[in-house]
């Protein structure tokens, strides 16, 4: 359907997922997940580093839902030594057998030192695909050169204050999907006039505005929320569309553009 988005190595991601940085284990991220794959969400996003994985899968198998059915990521921590081994780590706590892609999270120690390790989970079966999160475009050249599979997904903050049209135009021009977290700005970009002023006009909360624009940019979005109603309102934004002057008018609140930035990861907060 037109709710996915095909990866290089072949699969359909869903263009809309739940994050859950910053969600606690147990109960809160139970919660959370359960209720996204209730309101129809079919991507869930997790990271070794943000310790729920476990709750994480717990969600996911007792919602009844085909394993199949759901695209479930989880992220590399850069602090690992071998990225296949710490798959098999996740593997165990998410209670599954495989995952649909896995993410270096971010570049530390350089854009290539982890890439054979994440290759041999793809080898090994424990990933469908395999990718990155916070590289910039000079990372992702300096990665596509040496590897043998190709990243399909590279996961960035991009919202229209942080547009950086020249990183997911990298990512195009590599065959890179690129995938939108903290497409509310964390929660800080939902009071703007701008955001305001669409809401009104199209009918609906500035968080699916927001949500929308990534949409329409052709990324894959996944919000973080851990209320259910705000879970249920952030997945619905496919009855409606932004015409080109919205877009138009959102693009303009981009504080990064012209600068490095634009093509950079955001501010290197890893190094
Ligand atoms: P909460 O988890 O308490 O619901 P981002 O996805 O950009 O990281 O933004 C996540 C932040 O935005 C969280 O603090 C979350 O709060 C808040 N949030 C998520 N969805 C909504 C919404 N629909 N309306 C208002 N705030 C939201």
């Amino acid at each position: 359907t037109a709710n996915t988005r095909e990866l290089s190595n072949g699969t359909e991601i869903p263009v809309l997922g739940l994050g859950v940085w910053q969600v606690e284990d147990g109960a809160q991220t139970e919660r959370a997940v359960s209720w996204a794959l209730e309101a129809g969400y079919r991507l869930i996003d997790t990271a070794q580093a943000y310790r729920n994985e476990t709750s994480v899968g717990k969600a996911i198998r007792e919602s009844g839902i085909p394993r199949e059915e759901i695209f479930l990521t989880t992220k590399f921590y850069p602090g690992g030594k071998d990225a296949r081994v710490e798959a098999e780590k996740s593997l165990e706590r998410l209670g599954t057998e495989y995952l649909d892609l896995y993410l270096i999270h971010w570049p530390q120690g350089g854009p290539t030192w982890a890439w054979p390790g994440m290759e041999a989970a793809v080898e090994a079966g424990l990933t469908k695909g395999i990718g990155i999160s916070n590289f910039g475009a000079d990372e992702i050249q300096e990665l596509s050169k040496v590897a043998t599979v190709q990243p399909a997904v590279n996961q960035i903050q991009f919202s229209p204050f942080e547009y950086r049209a020249g990183l997911v135009a990298a990512g195009d021009d590599a065959n890179i999907v690129s995938q939108a977290y903290s497409p509310l700005g964390t929660g800080r970009h939902l009071d703007g006039p701008v955001v305001a002023r669409l809401a009104e006009a199209t009918g609906h909360t500035p968080a699916q505005v927001l949500i929308r624009w990534a949409i329409q940019k052709g990324l894959s979005v996944i919000p973080k929320s851990t209320h259910q109603d705000r879970i249920i309102e952030n997945f619905n934004v496919f009855d409606f569309e932004l015409d080109d002057a919205a877009i138009a008018d959102l693009d303009t609140l981009d504080t990064t553009h012209r600068t490095a930035d634009a093509l950079s990861s955001s501010g290197k907060w890893w190094s």
